[in-house]
């Protein structure tokens, strides 16, 4: 039987399923910290650009540890209203705003940023071209700090292969990934793998959310599907967690 991939389902259906969950994909406080850690100090006049931001967990962190201001983009309004209600709450609607957008088509000027980040998102529009586009809004000496799905061997049980194939077409090895953010014009700066916990942290939360959706949407063979998907990605990452994870890629612009 044909395997079903995550681009069979509707964009707001997935986006309705995780809107609800604090992440949207692996990571943490620690991690998005420890990332910043290699990138200058960020005064009050620095910019950040949060690119693919969904609810915006990593843009508080990024707000309550930095001086700078940070604009935050997604493709789904729903995400941007819970990031924006979340940052008045914290009081930081000073520090932050949330902005609809598409990040193949940013509405900013060049050199606008001293930092782009982006957490889980770049494969949207795919590793090399989003580096490639995303260059001009940053000044020069400015960083880019993403994390990206990657293998972490050379080869993997055709299974793995092929799933991660079906949903990020480009997927590749660190090194390889590594030298596209040379070829795209940053220096490499660091590089490291997000820890087994981001992952176990980011699935748990969904078993309660899986059981809330399908006794929201009874009967509704898509929603039954989506569930099934993620669930299968779950499994997948205990059996193949070895060959493959999110990587934190950290760039200075040339
Ligand atoms: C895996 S989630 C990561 C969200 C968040 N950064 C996190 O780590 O919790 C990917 C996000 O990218 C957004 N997205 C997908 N395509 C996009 C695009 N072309 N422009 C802006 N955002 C996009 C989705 O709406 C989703 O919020």
């Amino acid at each position: 039987m044909e395997e079903i991939t995550i681009h069979e389902f509707d964009f707001s259906l997935i986006n309705e399923y995780f809107s609800e969950l604090e992440r949207q994909g692996p990571g943490s406080p620690k991690e998005t910290i420890r990332a910043l850690g290699f990138i200058g100090n960020l005064s009050n006049k620095a910019r950040i650009a949060d690119l693919g931001c969904g609810t915006g967990a990593q843009t508080m962190v990024l707000a309550q540890n930095t001086e700078a201001t940070i604009t935050a983009l997604d493709l789904y309004a729903g995400s941007i209203d819970k990031l924006n209600a979340t940052a008045e709450k914290l009081g930081l609607l000073n520090k932050v705003k949330g902005i609809v957008g598409s990040m193949d088509d940013l509405p900013f000027r060049n050199d606008e940023f001293d930092l782009i980040w982006s957490e889980g998102a770049i494969a949207n529009i795919g590793f090399e071209n989003g580096l490639n586009y995303w260059k001009k809004f940053l000044k020069k000496d400015g960083y880019v700090a993403v994390t990206y799905e990657s293998w972490f061997t050379n080869e993997r049980p055709i299974e793995i292969e092929k799933w991660w194939k079906d949903a990020v077409p480009e997927i590749s090895t660190i090194a390889h990934n590594i030298s596209i953010m040379q070829k795209t014009g940053y220096i490499p700066v660091a590089v490291f793998t997000l820890p087994e916990s981001c992952w176990i942290d980011y699935f748990i939360p969904q078993k309660a959310r899986q059981k809330e959706f399908l006794k929201k949407h009874a009967g509704n063979k898509t929603v039954e599907n989506l569930i099934a998907f993620m669930r299968r990605e779950a499994d997948l990452y205990s059996k193949y967690k070895q060959y493959y994870g999110y990587v934190f890629y950290i760039g200075k612009k040339i």
